[in-house]
C-alpha cells in the first residue's frame, strides 16, 4: 500500500534539495518543556513516516480524502457499538496517522513517536516480539518499571473481551482493517517532563493488517482507560493543542496538557458527553453562513441525537470537514453562487474546485455561544502549482455514517483547540503555530 503524500511535499523535497544537510536533526532533537509537546505533521522533516515515493497533488488529495473514508466508518461505528468495523475496499485506516508526539515509555525511558487521536481512548504501543509490528517498538524486558496487569484488577474490566493466559490479562479487537492481540500492562509513561506512573496501556503482541499506528496510539478521548482518565489529578481532563499546517515544514505544533497556561481569552461552546460514545468530543453546531448569508439548513442535518450519534463532532484524525447532506449542499451551493465567472470542476470527492483564481466568501461554522469564521487557508486547497484549488469539505458519505459532522483537522490547522473537560466546554482561538 502506498503512502499518501501531502501538499506540502514537493515544496518539502525542493527545499531539501536547496538545503541538502540543513539543520533538521538539531531541530528533531528539542526537548519538550514542562506539560508542552510537540506535535509533528507526519510528513515533517523530523517523521520517520514521511514517504519516501512523491505522488502527484491530484493523487495526494485523493489518498487523503479515501483516508478519510474509512475514518468516518471508523468514527460512526465507534457509535453504533459494533465490533467490525467496515472498511473502504484496500484502504487502511490511520495507516499513518496525521499527526505525532513523542513520548517517552519505562525506566530508563524510550522514545516513541505516537498518534495523537482525540476521539480514541486506548494508548497501545508496539512491544518486543509483537508479530507484525514495525520494527521500532517498545522493549519491555529493559524497563525496570514495566508490569502486566492482573485477571482481577480494574484495567482488565475495562478491556474489550478481555481473556487470561496465565495471570496475565490480555485482550483481542478489531480496528479499522487491523486485528490486534495486546496484553494489559503498565509502566512509567512520560510526556514532556511530566512523569505518569503506572500508566495502563496495551502492549501489542500481534497485530494483522496495518491499521495500527507504527509507534503506537495515544488516545486523547475522555473514556475509561484513556489518558485524561488516568491522569485526572495531573492534568484534570484539560488540554488544547495547535496543529501545524501541512504546508509548513517546521513543527512548531504544541500539546499543552493539564489547566496551567490554557488560553484564558479564547471563544468556547460546550461540549456534549453522549454516553454511547463517551470518548467523542461533541458540540452544537446551529448554523453555517457563507459571506453574510445565514444558510437554510434543516435542523435534522444539525440536531444532536445521543441515540443514533447524530450531531457535530471536532477530531484531530480526519482531514477534510465532512457535512451531512443537505448541510454541505447548501454551503456548497451559496459558495458557488458567490463565484463568478469561473467554472466548478471536481476532484476526487471534492465537487467544487476551480482552474482559475478565485475570491473565495468567508464561511463561518455557528455553534452556540461561539462562531468561528475558517481563514482561507483552512478552506481551500491549492495544487502545488496553482492550477486548481478546492473547497476541502464534503459531504458525508451516503451511508451509516451519514448523520455525522465532523469538524476536521485541515479546519483546525493554525487554530489552539481547548479541550476542557470539568467546565465541559471547548474553546478555539486563532494562533499561528505554523
Ligand atoms: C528482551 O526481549 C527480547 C524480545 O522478546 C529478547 O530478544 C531479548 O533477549 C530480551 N532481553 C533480555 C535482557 O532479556
Ligand atoms: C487473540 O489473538 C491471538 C493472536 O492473533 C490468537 O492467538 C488468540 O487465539 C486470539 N484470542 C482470542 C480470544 O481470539
Ligand atoms: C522555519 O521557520 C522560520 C521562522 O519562520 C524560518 O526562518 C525557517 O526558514 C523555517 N524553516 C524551514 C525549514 O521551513
Ligand atoms: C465554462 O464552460 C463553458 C462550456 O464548456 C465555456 O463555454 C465557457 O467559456 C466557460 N467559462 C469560463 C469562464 O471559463
Ligand atoms: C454569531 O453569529 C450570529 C449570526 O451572525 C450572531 O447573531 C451571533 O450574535 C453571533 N454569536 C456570537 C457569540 O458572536
Amino acid at each position: 500500500m502506498r503512502p499518501p503524500l501531502f501538499l506540502s511535499s514537493l515544496l518539502l523535497i525542493t527545499i531539501l534539495c536547496i538545503y541538502p544537510s540543513q539543520g533538521s536533526v538539531h531541530k528533531c532533537d528539542l526537548p519538550d518543556h514542562g506539560s508542552t509537546l510537540q506535535i509533528m505533521h507526519i510528513y515533517s522533516p523530523c517523521s520517520p513516516f514521511r514517504p519516501s515515493r512523491q505522488l502527484s497533488w491530484e493523487q495526494t488529495v485523493l489518498d487523503m480524502a479515501a483516508k478519510d473514508e474509512a475514518r468516518l466508518q471508523y468514527l460512526s461505528s465507534l457509535v453504533a457499538k459494533r465490533s467490525i468495523v467496515p472498511i473502504a475496499s484496500g484502504r487502511q485506516l490511520l495507516q499513518t496517522p496525521t499527526y505525532i508526539v513523542r513520548a517517552k515509555l519505562g525506566t530508563p525511558a524510550q522514545t516513541l513517536l505516537m498518534a495523537m487521536d482525540t476521539s480514541s481512548d486506548a494508548a497501545w504501543i508496539p512491544c518486543s516480539g509483537c508479530v507484525g509490528c514495525s520494527s521500532n517498538v517498545f522493549v519491555a524486558n529493559l524497563s525496570t518499571t514495566y508490569k502486566t496487569v492482573g485477571c482481577q484488577s480494574p484495567q482488565c474490566k475495562q478491556v474489550p473481551n478481555p481473556t487470561c493466559a496465565g495471570t496475565a490479562c490480555s485482550f483481542n479487537l478489531t480496528y479499522g482493517s487491523s486485528t490486534i492481540a495486546a496484553t494489559v500492562s503498565q509502566d512509567t509513561l512520560t510526556l514532556a517532563t511530566d512523569p505518569v506512573p503506572d500508566y495502563s496501556f496495551g502492549c501489542l503482541s500481534s497485530v494483522i493488517g496495518s491499521s495500527a499506528p507504527p509507534q503506537g496510539l495515544l488516545g486523547l478521548g475522555r473514556g475509561p482507560l484513556s489518558l485524561l482518565s488516568q491522569t485526572q489529578d495531573l492534568y484534570q481532563s484539560t488540554f488544547s493543542y495547535c496543529l501545524p499546517s501541512f504546508k509548513s515544514l517546521n513543527f512548531s505544533g504544541s500539546l499543552r496538557l493539564g489547566p496551567v497556561a490554557q488560553p484564558k481569552r479564547i471563544k468556547t461552546t460546550p461540549l456534549l458527553r453522549n454516553p454511547r460514545r463517551s470518548s467523542l468530543y461533541y458540540v452544537n453546531m446551529i448554523g453555517i453562513s457563507v459571506g453574510r448569508k445565514f444558510l437554510d439548513i434543516p435542523p435534522s442535518a444539525l440536531a444532536y441525537n445521543e441515540a443514533t450519534g447524530a450531531g457535530t463532532i471536532f477530531d484531530s484524525g480526519t482531514v477534510f470537514t465532512r457535512l451531512v447532506a443537505p448541510a454541505y449542499t447548501a454551503l456548497r451551493d451559496e459558495f458557488r453562487r458567490r463565484i463568478k465567472g469561473a467554472n466548478v470542476t471536481s476532484l476526487g470527492g471534492f465537487d467544487t474546485c476551480y482552474t482559475v483564481p478565485i475570491v473565495a466568501p468567508a464561511i463561518t461554522f455557528h455553534f452556540t455561544g461561539m462562531n468561528v469564521t475558517l481563514p482561507l487557508d483552512n478552506m481551500l486547497i491549492h495544487s502545488t502549482a496553482g492550477s486548481i484549488t478546492c473547497l476541502a469539505m464534503a459531504a458525508a458519505p451516503d451511508n451509516v455514517n451519514s448523520v455525522l459532522n465532523v469538524i476536521a483537522n485541515m479546519q483546525q490547522q493554525n487554530h489552539r483547540l481547548l479541550i476542557d473537560v470539568p467546565n465541559s466546554r471547548l474553546g478555539i482561538a486563532r494562533e499561528l503555530c505554523t
